[in-house]
């Protein structure tokens, strides 16, 4: 068996996600080196095993036989950092977005092209057993032709207003899962948007220039649609669903819960609240997709997310702000 010598870049909230699932469930995988600004995150790294914690991508990149770099930092260090370890040869997987411009996103795609490393983005979505079953069911025809996809998607809580001021605002930071989604689930690709967007949850959003509560159609090639909802507080949890509307049928992802019992008395039915955020809801996702990038790397295939994927879940992010600023549908074409 291959071994791989990884590293990995931040250690927040998604980067110790992936920190554990590599140190704990890759047999083939070592992780050799941690890289965090921040002297505090030192203690994680150790606490996992890894022996080299640096605070600069240089000294990462320099760790001795180092097959490949797993990027988690905030989204405005991804294009630099995916630029350098490109550069260095390794094989790159990255958190969405790459990068909130899309020139500089294509610039960055180039220069992996032309290193000729592999590299993956963070749609983990695409590795969730309910939404993988969803794709299933479209590719072999039980809903026949899919006329309508209706993705629904709300946060417990709104993030800190310092992560949403470099997140590049709802649709580039959170509704990018759902571009995404909607291209995989669907198999197509977007040719409009019309979104509206509003600040209904938080003014302290509003004043750094984000909104917090969106609906968006999204307009195939072939004019079947995606319709989108997606809010920064949902009181109840995490509401995670998904529905496909055929010719032939519907197939439909329900929340996930903690138990799925429910109470009936005089006074009502009462049941658990979904899970209650990424985290919890995702980690099948987040241990399967490092599981395929790893595949990928090990039997050097095709990323199973690729730089691609990445550029136009972007460009449709771009086109739903353009929609909401001129309060009208954006064509695709106009933004690529
Ligand atoms: N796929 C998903 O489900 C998912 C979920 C959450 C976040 N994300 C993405 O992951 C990225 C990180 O988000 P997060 O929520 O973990 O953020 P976070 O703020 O919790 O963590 C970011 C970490 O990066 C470190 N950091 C800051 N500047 C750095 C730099 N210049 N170099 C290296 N490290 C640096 C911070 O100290 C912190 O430890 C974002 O791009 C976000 O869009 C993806």
């Amino acid at each position: 068996m291959k071994t791989l010598k990884l590293a990995i870049v931040g250690l927040g909230r998604i980067g110790k996600i992936h920190l554990k699932n590599l140190c704990r469930n890759y047999p083939e995988v070592i992780v050799v080196g941690a890289m965090d600004v921040l002297d505090a995150s030192r203690r994680i790294a150790e606490e996992s095993g890894v022996r080299h914690f640096v605070q600069t991508m240089d000294e990462l990149i320099g760790l001795p036989d180092l097959d490949g770099i797993v990027i988690c930092s905030p989204t405005n260090t991804h294009a630099d950092y995916v630029e350098k370890a490109a550069k260095s040869g390794k094989q790159i997987f990255c958190e969405k977005p790459l990068d909130l411009s899309l020139d500089r996103v294509q610039e960055v795609l180039a220069i992996v092209e032309e290193m000729g490393v592999g590299l993956m983005l963070g749609f983990n979505r695409r590795f969730d057993p309910e939404f993988k079953r969803i794709r299933e069911l479209v590719v072999n025809g039980s809903i026949g032709d899919p006329q309508i996809v209706r993705i629904t998607s709300r946060d417990p809580e709104p993030p800190p207003v310092e992560y949403l001021r470099v997140s590049g605002g709802l649709f580039l930071d959170m509704a990018i899962h759902d571009f995404d989604m909607a291209r995989y689930i669907s198999g197509k690709q977007v040719k409009e948007v019309y979104a509206k967007g509003a600040v209904l949850v938080d003014p302290e959003i509003g004043k750094v220039g984000d909104i917090d509560t969106a609906s968006i159609i999204l307009t195939f090639e072939d004019d079947t649609m995606a319709i989108i909802d997606n809010c920064r507080r949902a009181v109840y949890g995490y509401d995670q669903r998904l529905e496909v509307f055929g010719s032939k049928g519907m197939a439909q992802a329900e929340n996930n819960f903690a138990n799925n019992h429910r109470l009936y008395t005089e006074s009502g039915v009462s049941s658990a609240l979904p899970l209650h955020f990424f985290l919890e809801r995702y980690g099948a996702s987040y241990h399967q997709e490092m599981r395929e990038f790893i595949d990928a790397l090990v039997g050097g295939t095709k990323m199973p997310v690729d730089g691609n994927d990445g550029l136009m879940s972007l460009a449709i992010g771009l086109a739903a702000k353009k929609s909401v600023e001129e309060n009208r549908p954006v064509r695709i074409s106009e933004i690529m």
